[in-house]
């Protein structure tokens, strides 16, 4: 959990942009910067890429152009996000010293030419880094301007795993660190396997491409130790910038679908803000979903702290096979949904549209068409929104549901050798969470192990590795009279990647009351009957009911016969355990169920709509805040009362949100 040893102090919600000025001139910068104050921008992150044109020879500084933009958005009183620079090295670093490039896992080196082009264990890269940020941090680290520092860009998107001489003797040392001696290692890799035990530490690789599949556990430690890597590069910048500024420090995380490689759970208590990223993925089946999952994971990670949205986009993205625009309204839509799950700042990545560069066709705030486009003059509203949300800022969402998320099951699901290669980790997560979202309920994401005490439900899909001491909490807390809906391929392996023997689901089997003794994926695309007339794909398994309800068993396939939704009383509290995967509107109607059951509900009553809803309450000290986004086309009706403070005006008994609307409720009396 962050510290918050240096609070964010902004005036109200943060609007802004990644800002690059060096792709323009001194005339660009004056009609920017006229823009957006028209737009509301008060917060703009600049310097990101900044290297090459602050440092462009080894040890010699040019601030002139970094000088001058700082002080032209000072002087219009806008609040900077200030990068260290160090995201892309400069040519001349990777010409004097290609060591620093990164190695994939074949052993071919990847070449300068595009960003993020160095190794996270490379000292040579660490020192050239840390020099340039003293030099910006000894500049500009009490200037008036500097609200936050933006340390690096995105840590690990292109480079978090790398398989370099380097990083091989460092991955060397942090095993040696965690295990101490080779007979540890060998037990918690289960060398025996293969003839792969080891004698020295120096035969110790990293995970390079190997003839046949490689050793998962060994893989599931080089994650670790990768992530760890690129958290102690940011600690490395984060340390240099302390003494010299009061700002607080961060950097953007990258909470969105297809990102797996840093475990955010050991890197969201070294942030004095969590700042998250966040780009709809349309290749996903529900992307409103996903942004709703990523941005309650962008708040859990800060321990229901208010965070920042780091960068989202106004319209198309250029990394996409299919890059689709925004719908009308979209902008606002997607920009308050955040808002309304705990974003105190909403930023978009960039302010103008480049013409030049492999992003020239990534949508901006300034698109290339001017101000006189949609996209503007939907920037231009959302920023006049933005501004009447000042009050909101600083209150929390309230959640009785919560989703237990891990980095490293993640990890240890998608090993090269699983049961089906079509299993995949956050399929299961997005289908429980996006259960959860249709439903309209309010859902909190927590770690594994993490206390449970504020929650009535909480959903714990595919939790592949699960230590005895996680499992422990969840099962306790089922005792103490919680409710738990665990999904299959929970409960399988422990910490070392080892399989828990005995039946699955392991550590959890006792409590879910059902004992699994095969797998029993099916072919993509095909699909298994249940009794109770539901359909279900992906997954079946030769299991029975020790002591559960048997809810509805397979009524066809591999399984037939077998449990495939159960429910079991523990303590005082039920476990339910779902074996399949269910097509998303039983799979609803489950989790609705079960809600009722255990007297969650949405964060309010809504009526009528034909899309998804986001109805969310954040609540401060003196007053609460219900924000109902209405993504369908039809209206919907909220019941609430209190001052709405997008149309101004004050609401009582039932609020209208027309197809499209937001609409966000101050409510004065205790709701
Ligand atoms: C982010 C990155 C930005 C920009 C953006 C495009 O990953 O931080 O610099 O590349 O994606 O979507």
């Amino acid at each position: 959990m962050p510290t918050a040893a240096r609070p964010f102090a902004h005036h109200g919600i943060a609007f802004g942009c990644d800002y690059n000025p060096e792709q323009w001139t001194a005339e660009v910068w004056d009609e920017d910067i006229r823009l957006m104050g028209e737009a509301g921008v008060d917060l703009v992150a600049i310097n990101i890429f900044g290297w090459s044109h602050i440092e462009p020879r080894a040890g010699e500084y040019d601030f002139r152009v970094l000088d001058d933009v700082i002080g032209r958005l000072h002087a219009a009183g806008i609040r900077v996000n200030l990068g260290t620079g160090t995201a892309s090295p400069p040519a001349w670093l990777a010409l004097s010293h290609p060591e620093i490039l990164p190695m994939a896992e074949d052993g071919t080196r990847r070449f300068p030419g595009g960003r993020q082009a160095w190794c996270p264990s490379s000292a040579v890269f660490r020192a050239a880094a840390l020099r340039l940020v003293e030099a910006v941090a000894g500049r500009y680290g009490e200037h008036p301007a500097v609200a936050l520092w933006h340390v690096s860009n995105e840590l690990g998107c292109h480079n978090a795993l790398c398989y370099c001489d380097e990083s091989a003797a460092a991955f060397r040392r942090w095993l040696e660190a965690k295990y101490d001696n080779l007979d540890a290692l060998n037990a918690a890799w289960g060398t025996a396997f293969w003839s792969q035990t080891y004698r020295q530490w120096d035969e110790i690789l990293p995970p390079r491409a190997t003839i046949s599949t490689r050793n998962p556990a060994q893989v599931l430690d080089f994650h670790r130790f990768s992530s760890d890597e690129l958290l102690s590069h940011y600690g490395a910048e984060a340390d240099v910038i302390r003494p010299l500024s009061a700002a607080p420090v961060t950097t953007n995380f990258m909470v969105t679908a297809h990102i797996e490689n840093l475990d955010y759970w050991s890197w969201a208590g070294e942030m004095d803000i969590v700042a998250n990223d966040h780009y709809l993925d349309h290749r996903l089946a529900d992307p409103t979903a996903e942004l709703a999952f990523a941005a309650d994971l962008s708040r859990g990670l800060g321990g229901g702290a208010p965070w920042i949205l780091m960068e989202h986009s106004t319209g198309a993205v250029n990394w996409q096979p299919l890059n689709k625009p925004k719908q009308p309204g979209e902008i606002l839509r997607n920009s308050l949904t955040h808002v309304a799950r705990g974003a105190d700042g909403v930023c978009f990545f960039q302010w103008r549209a480049s013409v030049q560069g492999s992003e020239k066709f990534h949508s901006a705030m300034l698109p290339h068409a001017g101000t006189d486009s949609a996209v503007w003059r939907e920037v231009v509203e959302l920023g006049a929104v933005v501004e009447r949300l000042a009050e909101v800022a600083g209150t929390r969402v309230e959640a009785r549901t919560a989703l237990v998320f891990s980095w490293e099951s993640w990890w240890a699901t998608q090993t090269e050798s699983r049961p089906s290669q079509a299993l995949g980790y956050l399929d299961q997560v997005h289908a429980a969470y996006g259960a959860l979202h249709a439903l309209g309920l309010t859902v909190d994401i927590v770690a594994p192990g993490a206390d449970l005490a504020d929650y009535a439900l909480v959903v714990v899909p595919g939790l592949h590795l699960i230590r005895a001491g996680e499992a422990a909490v969840l099962t306790d807390w089922i005792a103490a009279g919680g409710t738990a809906v665990v999904t299959f391929y929970s409960g399988i392996v422990d910490q070392d990647d080892r399989v828990w023997t005995g039946g699955y689901t392991g550590p959890l089997r006792e409590a879910l009351g059902v004992r699994i003794e095969e797998f029993a994926p099916i072919a993509p695309g095909a699909e298994l009957q249940l009794s109770d007339g539901s359909t279900s794909t992906l997954w079946s398994e030769r299991s029975h009911a020790t002591t559960a309800e048997v809810v509805a068993s397979f009524a066809d396939g591999p399984s037939a016969g077998s449990p495939a939704i159960t429910r079991n009383t523990w303590g005082d509290g039920t476990a339910w355990y779902v074996g399949t995967l269910l097509e998303p509107g039983a799979f609803r109607d489950l989790l609705g169920r079960i809600a009722d059951e255990t007297g969650v509900r949405p964060a309010a009553t809504v009526r009528g709509g034909d899309g998804a809803l986001e109805i969310v309450r954040r609540r401060g000290t003196d007053a609460s805040y219900l924000f109902v986004v209405n993504h369908g086309r039809a209206s919907a009706s909220a019941e609430a009362s209190g001052f709405e403070l997008i149309t101004g005006m004050p609401v009582t008994g039932d609020v209208d949100v027309p197809g499209g609307a937001v609409r966000i409720i101050r409510e004065e009396a205790a709701a």
